[in-house]
């Protein structure tokens, strides 16, 4: 048996971290958008005298063993869900850049659960993928889901939200790596006062109303990241290309999820010329439209 699929990239358009629990997470705030940035899979699953999983990329940066969370991933949906033995060989054709916030290990992850109940129909139902979503990653249930919605808890919890209106999302990164879990600690060690807290909250209302309203210039207006505050003094090429985003006209720019990735909502027609603007060697600069549910 084998199945392609593509599986989406994602953008946080407003993420407020709350407190550092008990377990070591942060609970969030988060409205998630799926964007029209695919990696590809390819996903075999055959009967074998004994279980094998080999993950493959076409990227360097990528580990293949059991570190790899598309490995995890099927490893969990056959231990969980598969009985006998299987040989399931999953190769990822990398688009989405990789430690971007952009999602993409967690998109693959998703789309390997995804994958492989529909190639064995029946043995689970879609809702019972999203327990293992999250045991994979905080974002994978979210990967899973795709389109627009609010995340909460550690990002797991998940309400789906009007779609983001038509609008373009330009998407540009420079060779700048940010661990999460190190973006995290930088957080923690910045004071945070009631100004910030009012100031999420003001743009988190009227950044909901933008999308009820189906306003993209609202919801660009609005877009809020509690990261930028610890992630922009380290990483000053990401701070950069916010600036050159909102200078080129986009509607409103915003570093994605722990970055270093940046991405700007523009409209259909300016898109390109902005995209074009931002274009330099060594930056990647990528072109999107929201992703709807599917
Ligand atoms: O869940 P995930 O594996 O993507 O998280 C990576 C790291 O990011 C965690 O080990 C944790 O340090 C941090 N994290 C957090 N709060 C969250 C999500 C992630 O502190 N809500």
């Amino acid at each position: 048996m084998e199945m392609k699929i593509k599986t989406p990239a994602k953008v946080n358009l407003f993420l407020e971290i709350g407190a550092r629990r008990e377990d070591g997470y942060h609970d969030l705030r988060s409205v998630m958008q799926t964007v029209s940035l695919f990696d590809r899979l390819t996903v075999r699953c055959n009967k074998s005298v004994r279980t094998k999983i080999l993950v493959r990329s076409n990227s360097f940066f990528l580990p293949t063993g059991e570190k790899n969370i598309a490995f995890q991933a099927a490893s969990l949906f056959h231990d969980r869900f598969l009985s006998g033995h299987y040989e399931i060989s999953v190769f990822l054709e990398k688009h989405i850049p990789v430690c971007a916030g952009l999602g993409g290990g967690s998109a693959d992850a998703a789309g390997v659960l995804y994958a492989l109940n529909r190639m064995f129909p029946g043995k689970a139902k879609q809702e019972e993928l999203y327990p293992l979503a999250a045991a994979l990653g905080s974002d994978v249930p979210f990967c899973l889901k795709k389109g627009t919605a609010l995340a909460n808890g550690r990002g797991e919890k998940l309400s789906p939200l009007p779609p983001l209106p038509s609008c373009r999302i330009v998407i540009a990164i420079e060779n700048e790596r940010v661990s999460t879990a190190a973006a995290y600690a930088a957080f923690d060690a910045l004071p945070h006062g009631e100004e910030e807290t009012a100031l999420a909250e003001t743009r988190y209302r009227a950044l909901l109303r933008g999308l009820e309203t189906g306003d993209p210039a609202a919801v660009a207006k609005n877009l809020y990241n509690s990261f930028e505050a610890s992630v922009f003094p380290s990483a000053p090429r990401a701070k950069r290309i916010k600036e050159e985003l909102l200078e080129a006209g986009a509607l409103g720019a915003l570093l994605s999820g722990s970055g270093a990735a940046v991405f700007g909502i523009c409209s259909a027609e300016d898109a390109h010329r902005i995209a074009d603007k931002l274009k330099k060697p060594g930056r990647r600069v990528f072109v999107c439209a929201p992703e709807e549910e599917i």
